[in-house]
């Protein structure tokens, strides 16, 4: 059975599919079609599906030329109807894994889609998660619902693990050039996706097991949890002790071993550096171990929003004006430089807690123009975009956007709270955050 699927995939005849065609599974989608192979995206929100038909983008560094070559190739095909899983010879599943409000892993996407999927899983058919999330989660999550209509794991289908590592708009690495952590649950399996991946991807890199490839995309979010903290806190000791952290940070990153930079700001953002490592957290409880390393980094990490805003009041201060009242323009609204998402940004708990003490705030984000609906900060939703002036109280810079370092800081004669090291040493009145 494995042997004929292999040889499909060899030849470019299988079907792949791919659940949840956001950040990580669009690219992964037009990867394969522009292979040659045909594939089907499946996503629960009808408009994306129309839209990628329509040759349209909704992500803003992946172009929608891109994505119009391949709707017009005819290998692309979209839908909410997961019936269309049953054509497919491998699915791949990317969607979200977010965690609850008691900060424990939201598994109810992925139940879900499990859940969509099981009727329509046949014999011989390849099933892989993308998603990241804890050890234990393929095996225990997965198989089981995948399972419910009689059909066995690693007997009449496959099911491996192979973790996304897609950092969006990154420059020097794409999809393709990003080697793949690849685990199964069984060594057919195993041969299967790493086949399947070798179609688009440099290299796979098999591991033993699904808990090993869970366990290995965890370490690598962590590792940056950890050491963003890490510089987190330097910067507010060498602050106090009037040491410049960024140029302490250039003069150590010299070093050609043994040594990373990495960078402080405003309070972590995104998809996966604020939630992963609790994913670990939580599973680890289970086993009556306590992740203090974890949790110690969250808690200097979560601190951030509120040194930053301290240090605004702290640049009021010194022109003499207080923070209620006062009209701040926060630069930047996407958790990270150049991109379009804001999902978990910081800049959010900036304006929270900015307007909780009675500041007024505006923001500018050329890639986020009107704030979009979301589960988090749903009450900001509709708010837009406004010009960059000199007309407010203090510019709060957030975001490293490229836009932002062009910009002459000089000309404003307001105070700048600066998290992204962009500000000077043209701004009059910069107070480093
Ligand atoms: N964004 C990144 O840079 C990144 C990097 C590495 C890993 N990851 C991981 O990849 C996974 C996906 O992240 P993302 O950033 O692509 O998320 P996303 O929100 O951009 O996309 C998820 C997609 O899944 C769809 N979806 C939600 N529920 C569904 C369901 N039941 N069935 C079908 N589709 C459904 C959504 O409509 C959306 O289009 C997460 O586990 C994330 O942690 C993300």
């Amino acid at each position: 059975m494995v042997s004929d699927l292999l040889k499909k995939v060899d030849d470019k005849h299988a079907v792949i599919g791919v659940v949840g065609m956001g950040y990580v599974g669009l690219p992964l989608l037009l990867c394969f079609v522009e292979k040659g192979f045909h594939a089907v995206g499946l996503d629960i929100d009808g408009k994306k599906c129309e839209m990628l038909m329509k040759g349209q983008s909704y992500i803003k560094h992946i172009p929608s030329e891109r994505i119009k070559n391949c709707a017009d190739s005819g290998l692309l095909r979209t839908s909410t109807d997961f019936a269309a899983a049953r054509d497919c010879d491998a699915i791949l599943i990317a969607v979200p894994t977010p965690l609850n409000r008691n900060r424990e892993p939201d598994m109810s996407y992925l139940v879900s889609t499990c859940e969509m999927l099981a009727p329509y899983v046949r014999r011989g058919q390849l099933i892989v998660l993308e998603s990241t999330t804890y050890p234990g989660t393929t095996d225990e999550v997965m198989v089981p619902i995948l399972e419910r209509h009689g059909l066995k794991a690693g007997k009449d289908f496959y099911v491996a693990f192979s973790p996304e590592r897609e950092d969006p708009n990154r420059k020097d690495y794409s999809t393709e050039t990003i080697p793949k952590v690849v685990g199964a649950t069984t060594p057919d399996g195993l041969a299967l996706a790493e086949k399947v991946y070798q179609q688009i991807i440099v290299r796979t890199v098999p591991v033993s097991s699904t808990r090993v490839a869970e366990s290995a995309k965890l370490v690598e979010n962590i590792f940056r949890a950890v050491n963003i903290a890490l510089v987190n806190e330097l910067k507010v000791a060498f602050m106090k002790m009037g040491i410049d952290v960024w140029e302490v940070i250039e003069a150590a990153k010299t070093k050609p071993f043994g040594y990373m930079p990495f960078y402080p700001g405003p309070g972590l953002g995104g998809h996966c550096i604020p939630i992963d490592p609790f994913y670990l957290t939580w599973k680890a409880r289970e086993y009556g171990v306590v992740t203090k390393f974890i949790e110690l980094a969250g808690e200097i990490n979560t601190s951030m929003p509120d040194f930053v805003v301290q240090r605004v009041m702290d640049a009021l201060n010194e022109v003499g004006k207080p923070l209620k009242g006062a009209r701040v323009l926060m630069l930047g609204l996407a958790y990270k430089a150049n991109v379009d998402d804001d999902r978990e940004s910081p800049s959010y708990l900036l304006i929270e807690k900015l307007e909780e003490k009675g500041a007024v705030v505006e923001y500018n984000d050329p890639y986020v123009p009107v704030i979009r609906p979301s589960r988090e900060f749903a009450k900001y939703a509709g708010r837009k975009s406004v010009a960059i002036s000199g007309n407010y109280d203090l510019l709060l810079v957030a975001t490293a956007h490229d836009d932002y370092r062009k910009i002459d800081f000089s000309k404003f004669s307001i105070p700048i709270v600066d998290t992204r090291n962009i500000a000077r040493p043209g701004g009059k009145h910069v107070v480093m955050a």
